[in-house]
């Protein structure tokens, strides 16, 4: 694919203007949002429009390019210190978007006055390619990880509506259905639905077998011996293996344990944060407290109810049987394995 113009199931980028896909609206409504600079790019993913780990720092490379562009002939360096910040504060946990546009603003600051748009966009588009050909290499190494694996639960969603190519997680659930039969449990994910809404979007838009149950009924089918592995994304990943995922991650991997079935992390390298020695220096975002008092547009408990809404927990590594990432798998996952991976 021409590197000035990448397209993606969820998003679109033609060289010098960003769209993607709004992911509010679906699977009900398929718009694509159209983004200008670092300050609407900051707010679609505040607001989740574009979100997942790896798809939130794509767009925000392209988002500080677009900003860097705007720049005169003789720029102050002014809007891309300001585009970088506003960026790189848009949501705390994933690490992908500190990486994605500190990536952009080194490429800017490194390029002469008038060649700085096109450095910045050429990194943002570097960006993008290198998640692509992670997401295949991650679908590649985790199906043979897993290979004979059928019934697979996964959780919040790690597609292409979250990644590059076709994603993490689900990208190795769909190279899997390629090599064989596969049923997916896909947890619903509150209080957003990701599960629900783009998990089983995408399941359905790939043919693959699919049922959705509540976030609370899936450790007593893992019990009951329902599931042969869980597999899911990851927005943080320390050091250590200490891994940063959708809310309801860690409970999984307790469940996963005590029946004696795999638990996996699939992301790329790119999310991998070798300055944190271990998980507790994850920032985790704690979101608005309307996400849980209503369901859609529904109240679902009293209107002034006191709310927590951690939107991430952190799974310890001695959780996590293994870490699959474009350059291979940490086997067990500990500070010498995934430090291995980035060497
Ligand atoms: O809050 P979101 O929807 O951005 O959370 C996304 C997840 O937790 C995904 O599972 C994660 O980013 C892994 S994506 C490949």
């Amino acid at each position: 694919m021409s590197v000035a113009t990448q397209s993606h199931p969820a998003l679109r980028w033609d060289g010098r203007r960003l769209e993607v896909l709004d992911q509010t609206l679906l699977p009900g409504t398929e718009a694509w949002l159209p983004l200008s600079g670092a300050e609407d790019t900051a707010e679609a993913i505040r607001r989740l429009a574009v979100r997942g780990a790896p798809l939130i720092g794509i767009a925000a490379g392209y988002g500080l390019a677009m900003e860097v562009a705007r720049m005169p002939s003789q720029p102050t360096l002014g809007a891309l210190e300001r585009g970088w910040e506003v960026l790189r504060d848009a949501r705390p946990t994933a690490v992908n978007l500190a990486y994605a546009v500190d990536r952009v603003r080194a490429a800017a600051l490194a390029a002469g006055p008038t060649t700085i748009a096109a450095a910045a966009r050429a990194e943002a588009q570097r960006i993008h390619a290198e998640e692509d050909a992670a997401s295949s290499a991650i679908a590649e190494h985790g199906a043979s990880l897993l290979a004979g694996a059928q019934r697979i639960a996964t959780h919040c969603n790690s597609g292409a509506l979250a990644a590059g190519g076709s994603g993490t997680a689900l990208a190795v659930i769909l190279e899997l259905h390629t090599r064989g039969p596969v049923q997916v449990l896909a947890g619903e994910t509150r209080p957003l639905l990701q599960g629900a809404r783009l998990t089983v979007w995408e399941l359905a838009r790939a043919g693959v077998a699919h049922e959705l149950v509540v976030d609370g009924a899936m450790a007593g089918l893992i019990a009951r011996g329902e599931v042969d592995a869980v597999i899911v994304g990851c927005d943080r990943v320390a050091a250590n293996g200490d891994t940063a995922n959708k809310v309801g991650t860690y409970g999984l991997a307790l469940a996963a344990r005590a029946a004696g079935i795999p638990f996996v992390v699939a992301g790329p390298t790119s999310t991998i944060d070798a300055h944190l020695a271990d998980g507790s220096g994850i920032a985790i975002e704690e979101r608005d407290a309307e996400e849980v008092r209503s369901f859609g547009d529904a109240l679902a408990t009293l209107p002034d109810t006191p709310v927590r809404n951690p939107a991430f927990d952190v799974t310890p590594a001695s959780l996590v049987s293994a870490l699959v990432t474009e350059r291979g798998v940490a086997q067990p996952v500990d500070v010498d394995t995934v430090g291995a991976l980035l060497r």
